[in-house]
């Protein structure tokens, strides 16, 4: 694989006005997402809801790709066509979650690691040939008393920076994703300092691991207040301190970064990316991954009524996918 075709993909993950939708939820994550409006965890319900997603009609006006679990990669529509195909049919580029979750870190009490590079190699050129062009392996910070560490920022680094040179060689473009969580009653000035330490670190280990960022997507979390702090920023803070982290950290010559929405509601994290890209030139195109910002009100419509609503609940992932489309480009209305 060339790096010249690993650019070109980057690239269209990032073209203007586009962004990726994730729905890369574990069995389970999804079966809490289930849980929560009422539908049985199965796998044919999974399969029908990933359907919805990814049959939008006209989904790819504002979406270039979709990040897929394994085994939504190995399904097809209902007519029989494999969501793959169905989606390089249309216009959307295919991607795959590859890491395998995040687990205790030894020596490090309250923070975790994402695993999944044992067999990493195989597992990439087989989610190739099943049609992935992209793959995502997220890696978790957390802020609390002490914590994150450098042990925990750097192992967490390390990794992400191995599977992206395992990806690069496999053909795939690495999305890169070091989540800063917004968990916790830290103001915006901490998840700052955080995000800033944890670029740079994931900017050395990629060098380290002779990774190209030409052929690289970061995805990643917002400079935000934690959830539970008394004092909130505005839209204007949290887009100026992210753009001006996002700055000092990343490379020129990465192709996009694109964001997580991490728990923010639609409104918020529409409102972010279109202040964000209303700040002036950037180095990078800034657009949106997010799952849970682009999913939840029409999860919520169609769990009224399977059958009745599919319609409906496509109607209203096309206008998120717009809305976050024209944030995109710094030209959502509200
Ligand atoms: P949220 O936008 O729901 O945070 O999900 C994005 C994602 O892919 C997290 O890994």
């Amino acid at each position: 694989m060339s790096i010249e075709q690993l650019a070109e993909t980057a690239q269209a993950m990032v073209a203007a006005g586009k962004g990726i939708i994730a729905i890369d939820e574990s069995t389970t994550t999804i079966a809490k997402r289930f849980q929560g409006v009422g539908i049985e965890n199965t796998e044919e319900n999974r399969r029908a809801y990933r359907e919805l997603l990814l049959t939008t009609p006209k989904l790819s006006d504002y979406i270039s790709g979709a990040i897929l679990f394994d085994e939504t990669l190995r399904q097809s529509t209902k007519d029989g066509v494999p969501f793959a195909k169905y989606m390089a049919d249309h216009g959307i580029i295919p991607g795959i979650k590859v890491d395998k979750g995040t687990h205790a870190l030894a020596g490090c009490p309250g923070e975790v690691v994402t695993e999944g590079l044992d067999g990493l190699r195989d597992r990439l050129k087989e989610y190739y040939k099943l049609g992935a062009r992209f793959a995502k392996w997220r890696a978790v910070i957390t802020i609390g008393e002490d914590i994150p560490s450098g042990t925990c920022i750097e192992a967490n680094a390390h990794a992400l920076a191995r599977y992206a040179a395992l990806c690069q060689e496999c053909g795939l473009v690495p999305m890169v994703e070091p989540e800063v969580l917004m968990d916790g009653d830290h103001n915006i000035e901490v998840c700052y300092e955080v995000t800033e330490a944890v670029l740079r670190s994931l900017f050395g280990a990629l060098y380290e691991q002779n990774v190209l960022l030409e052929g690289t997507i970061l995805k990643a979390s917002m400079v935000i207040a934690g959830k539970d702090c008394e004092e909130q920023a505005d839209v204007d803070e949290v887009a100026e301190s992210t753009v001006m982290c996002l700055k000092s950290t990343v490379p020129a010559i990465l192709p996009g970064v694109v964001f997580l929405s991490g728990g923010q509601t639609d409104e918020q994290s529409t409102a972010h990316l279109n202040a964000m890209n209303q700040l002036g030139s950037l180095p990078w195109p800034l657009s949106f991954s997010y799952g849970r910002a682009m999913q939840q009100a029409a999860l919520k419509l169609w769990s009224q009524d399977l059958k009745g609503n599919f319609a409906k609940a496509q109607a209203v992932v096309y206008e998120r996918a717009k809305e976050n489309g024209l944030a995109a480009l710094g030209k959502w209305e509200g």
